[in-house]
């Protein structure tokens, strides 16, 4: 487990965005040979979005042979409706790159057999060769896509009933109206993250460091299902110093030797694949020079 400490949201941000974008060009996909990213809605990557498509538009980096399949989707909600986790993706993402609608996998929420749809999805998921990336977001209750508190840790993808603090949590996307929030989802399951060859989860925001003492200083627990990564062999947090509020002096600091120990140690032939990688020292999440300049 690696637990990447940055300064504030925005650099937390644009480190996530780095280390997939360098992820995406060392892989060197084509087309027999495509890359898939499991990726997460909510507040928090939309600062890792927003850098992602920079790098697009710059000319660094192409989604054409990316697949995504994403975490979840909430029951019920028509797929325009604007918080839709469709209409998410499409409107912070999707539009924005050159990915073919046809590679970006979301569940519907309105399927008529809403187990065969979750089915279906693990199977598409398997298909594509597994995923081999996942980035992933927490709720503050610590639960990883919808898996809430008390989800089986060997998941896989269904429908699952919200929790409470949930449906509070999101109900800033409905006009603060509880009423309006969904109270059922599709979710990908724990087991189905588990089974990525590597994990990325964004926890960010002091309102989430109960959870990430959770997720990281005490044992695996399926009360707080992203604890489950601790036994992922790769696995990094990436969180901003709010986040680590409640984690030991001790943790913080080791973690943070680790991260300058690593400076230059990891991608050491990213050189190679690109060409604005234009420097080998330093953090492999810091690498990034625009061809049109920074
Ligand atoms: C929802 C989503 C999760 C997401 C979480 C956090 O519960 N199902 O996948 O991680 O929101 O959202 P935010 O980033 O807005 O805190």
């Amino acid at each position: 487990m690696r637990l990447v400490i940055l300064d504030n949201y925005d650099l937390a941000s644009e480190w996530a965005a780095k280390y997939i974008c360098n992820r995406i060009i060392q892989f060197k996909p084509g087309q027999d040979r495509y890359f898939t990213l499991g990726l997460p809605t909510g507040s928090t990557p939309l600062g890792c979005y927003k850098k992602l498509i920079e790098y697009h538009k710059n000319g660094d980096l192409s989604f054409k042979y990316v697949k995504t399949f994403n975490m979840d989707e909430y029951v019920g909600l028509p797929r325009n409706h604007p918080e839709s986790y469709h209409s998410y993706m499409w409107n912070n993402f999707f539009k924005h790159i050159d990915i073919d609608p046809n590679n970006a996998h979301i569940l519907d929420g309105n399927a008529t057999d809403l187990q065969a749809e979750c089915d279906a999805f693990e199977k598409k998921i398997k298909e594509a060769g597994g995923i081999d990336l996942f980035v992933g977001g927490i709720g503050p209750d610590g639960h990883i896509a919808f898996n809430e508190p008390g989800s089986s840790l060997v998941s896989r993808t269904r429908l699952k009933t919200l929790a409470m603090d949930t449906i509070l949590a999101n109900a800033k996307y409905f006009d603060g109206d509880l009423s309006k929030v969904p109270t059922m989802a599709l979710t990908v399951g724990v087991g189905t993250v588990m089974d990525a060859r590597e994990v990325m989860i964004l926890i960010t925001g002091a309102h989430k460091a109960f959870a990430l003492y959770k997720a990281i200083e005490e044992g695996v627990n399926h009360m707080w299902t992203v604890s489950a990564f601790q036994q992922h062999p790769r696995t990094i947090f990436v969180c901003d110093e709010d986040a680590t509020l409640e984690l030991r002096v001790k943790t913080v600091k080791y973690f943070k030797v680790i991260s300058t120990l690593n400076m230059g140690l990891e991608f050491t032939n990213l050189q190679k694949w690109h060409a604005f990688l234009t420097s080998q020292q330093g953090d492999p999440g810091l690498h990034y020079t625009s061809k049109k300049g920074t």
